[in-house]
């Protein structure tokens, strides 16, 4: 039986924080703000005018409000404004905003062209406003053959055989934690922060080799820093001014370099299974491997790109279940079937259910809404003219709710994963919740096999419920979405 409670004073406090932390969100007026400048026409602006006879458009846009551009709509409105430019104005629109500049390139054919750059247009240093200085060097943000070169070498820390090893490790963790550390009976359980802190738990055992309940100190603050590494990128003010986020992120990033250069000194030479020391071994077929720069970065980045996701994943998944109880049998069936043994990878396969619940999650919500890329020369997209050094930003976060592609988009309907539907297919880059081409994330099954691992847990040992009937959260669409009152999920022990 869970033994863990939740306190009032403690309850209140974090609902206060909340609710009241000003943001475009949840500011007094900001909905009628947001219809506003919905309905209002903007002085056009072009990008850049085509070479004469190129028979290519101009790229057409606005600059939006002062200084904040389109953000209020965008952080506001998510999904959904993109839905209404690509309506209103079509596949490739200027944004013209003072913060960043950028082009939005919405559809599955300009998703297509800018994944599968086959003429080697697109750098991901479209990143670099974003993450840049606090995931230098990540996997994410090489370019070419650069980022060929690291890829192939971390490609062998992905292979099925290390990740038999990681899933006997997240498994030890969740099954604890699940177990022991979450609430019960209470609306007041709010699953997005203890997912997060679950997931946090989990990367410190898999990513970094601590056991769960082991070396505490030095892994809290190696997890707060993480923290404020990963919430720098959304910072307002983005330059180094201390006591703000952007320099907060950057302290925190020197302190993590610190960890990780005494960790890999640590493991160089030692075995284990967890992904540091098999970072420390990998080599490609040539036999290259990473200097202890290399895993510093490459860890730092690795661990923001497997949490925040995932946690998304999760979280969503756990709602949906708990709004649609048939979806929730028909998982909990799958996974009484494998009952409560240790899990590998060959029983995780067998939960085909959670694999439809987490495409259509993810369709549904898309943890990484957008993907940022930057023109290295002129070239041209679905017939308009690009400039190089223009930063081109494609929406799956859009494309995946376009009626064109998807029945009733916004419908929790899993099983249009399935044959004969297929609506994944009715476009190559219908869905591309993990990207495309040669960025496609390394992490995916990883990750589908951590978030496998956490619900059919969940599931083995509770009902999940809404907090009250037809419930439906709000999610703020900021950096990666997160639902804005924490998601309060009623856990009943079964
Ligand atoms: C549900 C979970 C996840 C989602 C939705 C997700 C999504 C993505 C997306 C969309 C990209 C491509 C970005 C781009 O094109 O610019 C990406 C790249 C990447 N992801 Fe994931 N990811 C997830 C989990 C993970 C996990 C668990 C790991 C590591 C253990 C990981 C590591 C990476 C890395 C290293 C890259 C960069 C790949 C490259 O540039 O070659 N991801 N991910």
């Amino acid at each position: 039986m869970s033994k863990a409670t939740i306190s009032t004073p403690n309850y209140l406090l974090d609902q206060a924080k909340r609710r009241l932390t000003p943001s475009i969100n949840n500011f007094p007026g900001m909905g009628a703000v947001e219809r506003r400048l919905l309905n209002t026409n903007w002085t056009p602006r072009k990008l850049a005018d085509p070479p004469p006879d190129s028979g290519l458009k101009p790229v057409m846009g606005d600059r939006g409000l002062p200084v904040v551009g389109h953000l209020i709509e965008m952080m506001r409105g998510g999904p959904e404004y993109l839905q209404f430019l690509y309506e209103t104005k079509g596949p490739v629109i200027f944004g013209d905003s003072p913060v960043l500049p950028g082009v939005a390139a919405l559809g599955p054919d300009a998703a297509q062209v800018i994944y599968s750059n086959r003429n080697k247009d697109y750098s991901q240093q479209g990143w670099v406003p974003v993450i840049g200085p606090f995931f230098n060097r990540g996997l994410m943000l090489l370019d070419f053959e650069e980022h060929m070169f690291h890829r192939r070498i971390m490609q062998e820390a992905f292979v099925r055989s290390r990740l038999v090893g990681y899933v006997e490790q997240m498994d030890k963790v969740v099954s604890q934690v699940v177990a022991e550390d979450w609430v019960v009976n209470d609306a007041r359980f709010l699953l997005y922060p203890a997912m997060k802190e679950l997931t946090l738990d989990i990367a410190s055992m898999v990513f970094m080799g601590h056991e769960p309940g082991t070396d505490h100190e030095l892994v809290t603050k190696v997890n707060k820093a993480f923290t404020i590494t990963t919430r720098a990128g959304n910072a307002v003010i983005r330059t180094s001014v201390p006591p703000f986020t952007w320099w907060r992120g950057l302290q925190a990033r020197q302190l993590l370099e610190n960890y990780f250069r005494e960790r890999v000194k640590e493991r160089r030479g030692k075995d284990g299974s967890d992904l540091l020391t098999v970072l420390c071994h990998t080599a490609d077929e040539d036999g290259n491997s990473f200097s202890d720069e290399d895993i510093v970065n490459h860890m730092i980045f690795l661990m923001m790109a497997a949490h925040d996701t995932s946690t998304s994943t999760a979280t969503t998944m756990a709602y949906h279940l708990a709004a649609n109880a048939e979806w929730q049998e028909r998982c909990r069936d799958e996974s009484d079937r494998l009952g409560d043994g240790p899990l590998d990878i060959e029983s995780l396969e067998k939960l085909e259910s959670l694999d439809l619940v987490i495409n259509e999650a993810i369709r549904l919500v898309t943890p990484v809404q957008w993907g940022m890329r930057r023109t290295v020369r002129d070239t041209e997209l679905l017939g308009y003219y690009l400039p190089a050094g223009t930063n081109v930003i494609a929406y799956p976060g859009m494309n995946h709710r376009l009626p064109e592609l998807w029945t009733d988009p916004l419908k929790f309907d899993p099983d249009r994963f399935t044959e004969p539907r297929s609506e994944h297919k009715r476009h190559r880059y219908a869905f591309t919740p993990f990207g495309g081409g040669a960025h496609k994330c390394i992490g995916m099954t990883f990750g589908q096999l951590e978030i496998k691992t956490i619900l059919h847990r969940l599931l083995r040992r509770y009902r999940l419920e809404l907090p009250r009937p037809g419930y439906k959260p709000r999610w703020d669409y900021g950096g990666m979405p997160i639902p804005m009152d924490g998601m309060p999920i009623v856990l009943r022990r079964l």
